[in-house]
């Protein structure tokens, strides 16, 4: 066959955008299918609605195999696999709401010698019901692994695809691998069940070894050891590794708080108690407000002071707010009596509907003048390269607490300032010696 498998997306969410330009990228054509109509037009004049790097040029390069929508019609009829990239939020019980996901499905039917491919991130035994619902539908599990930030490079050098289906669907399970197969990542081929119980065991054992690394953090804070030594030192364990073991505020976005969630009410559903899940999920709450002790370590009450926070976005390079440990930590401070101040390089739009009452800067200069206190909250390569000499100088108190260990204690040293980490020794600026 010359021409590439044409596919179908149905929903043009963060997940879906990045499927369908990667796809198109690997020569596919591509009919993305998107409800909100909005959505669509600002798509065809060429606007990207997320901050993704380098998915406009994605999508600006392959404009021609890339086709938006707001009907199905136009995806069923050239595609025989439909990639389902809808979204699955948390429902006030901590279950996933799967509105949009039987939504989809019921849509697309019972549509003979095609294939409903899931890629949103479902509870295990979602696949199933919607086979049975719909037999002449066949079905592939084939769960996403995207980072947000790096979503395209990700998508182009997978460390595995999952790939998951039952008897009876082998043609589909084959055609979806086979659309992998230039990637040149090892497959993983297995059955429904266990593809989406991959899923979110991955994002659940990472989740882990995040709070793990934070209560490590923590106690060293109490014995004088430095997290960031002692991680450096776990990872060279091969059966550890060095990645995912930066301690911080905690994690946050739209995946790991969410899925850890789905999957302990997953287990609790059907009479099992995940207590480890529930600890991760607990040290990740308490995690992000732990700065506050840090703050009055040195300044007492908060009533009245002055705080800047370098960052609100959940991580660098995207402008997502969701669950991000700067909200809580805001919140928190202004419990206290403090005004918050922040600059963040991309997310400032975002953030001020979700936090109405902090002051937003235009710049991180800006964020420091005249505050008693700063705390890095997002680690933006920028925050690395600023003029900390200038900082403190600008500074009502250069005090800095250092939410993700990104800044060498040393050089804040070194420009005059107080700097507090998590879960590693810090460095008291020394006090210009009282006048007699
Ligand atoms: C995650 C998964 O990595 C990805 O495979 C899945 O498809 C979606 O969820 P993402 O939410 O984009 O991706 O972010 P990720 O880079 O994994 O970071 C998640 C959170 O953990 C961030 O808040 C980050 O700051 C935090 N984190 C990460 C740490 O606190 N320490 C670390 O060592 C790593």
């Amino acid at each position: 066959m010359n021409e590439k498998e044409p596919i179908g997306v149905v929903g043009v969410g963060w997940v879906g955008l990045v499927t369908a330009a990667c796809f198109a990228e690997l020569g596919h054509p591509v009919v993305a299918r998107e409800i909100v109509a909005e959505k669509v037009e600002a798509l065809e004049r060429g606007e990207v609605p997320i901050h993704e790097p380098g998915l406009p040029e994605l999508i600006e390069r392959n404009r021609e195999r890339l086709t938006f929508t707001t009907e199905l019609e136009p995806l069923l009829e050239p595609a025989r696999l439909i990639f389902v990239c809808v979204q699955t939020p948390p429902t006030h019980s901590g279950d996933a709401d799967l509105s949009a996901v039987t939504g989809a499905s019921e849509e697309i039917g019972d549509a003979e010698g095609k294939a409903l491919v899931m890629k949103s991130t479902v509870p295990v035994g979602t696949g199933r019901t919607i086979h049975r619902g719909f037999p002449g539908l066949a079905y592939v599990s084939c769960p996403e692994f995207l980072r947000e930030g790096t979503a395209v490079r990700d998508f182009m050098e997978p460390d595995r695809v999952v790939v998951g289906a039952d008897p009876g669907d082998e043609w589909a399970a084959d055609a979806v691998a086979g659309i992998y197969e230039p990637l040149g990542a090892p497959i993983v081929r297995t059955d429904v069940s266990s593809a989406e119980m991959i899923k979110l065991a991955s994002n659940a054992f990472l989740a882990t070894k995040i709070s793990f690394i934070n209560e490590i953090a923590n106690v060293c804070d109490e014995v004088g050891a430095d997290v960031t030594e002692v991680a450096r030192g776990m990872g060279m364990d091969e059966r550890i590794g060095p990645k995912f073991l930066n301690a911080g505020l905690g994690f946050g976005g739209s995946c790991f708080p969410k899925d850890t969630q789905a999957l302990k009410m997953l287990a609790g559903n059907i009479g099992y108690h995940f207590q480890l899940l529930s600890s991760v999920i607990e040290v990740n709450e308490l995690q992000k407000r732990r700065v506050t002790s840090k703050l009055t370590k040195h300044l007492g009450s908060l009533e009245g002071k002055r705080i800047a926070l370098l960052g609100l976005a959940f991580k660098p390079d995207t402008d997502d707010m969701r669950e991000a440990s700067s909200l809580v930590l805001a919140s928190r401070l202004e419990g206290e009596g403090a005004t918050v101040v922040a600059y963040d390089p991309v997310a400032a739009g975002v953030a001020s509907a979700l936090l109405p009452t902090v002051e937003m800067a235009d710049s991180a200069m800006d964020a420091l003048d005249g505050v008693d206190a700063a705390v890095l909250v997002t680690d933006w390569p920028e925050f690395g390269k600023l003029d900390w000499a200038e900082a403190a100088g600008r500074m009502g108190n250069p005090l800095l607490v250092d939410g993700r260990n990104f800044l060498d204690p040393e050089d804040l040293f070194s420009a005059g300032f107080t700097y507090e980490g998590i879960g590693r020794p810090g460095v008291e600026a020394e006090k210009p010696a009282k006048a007699s």
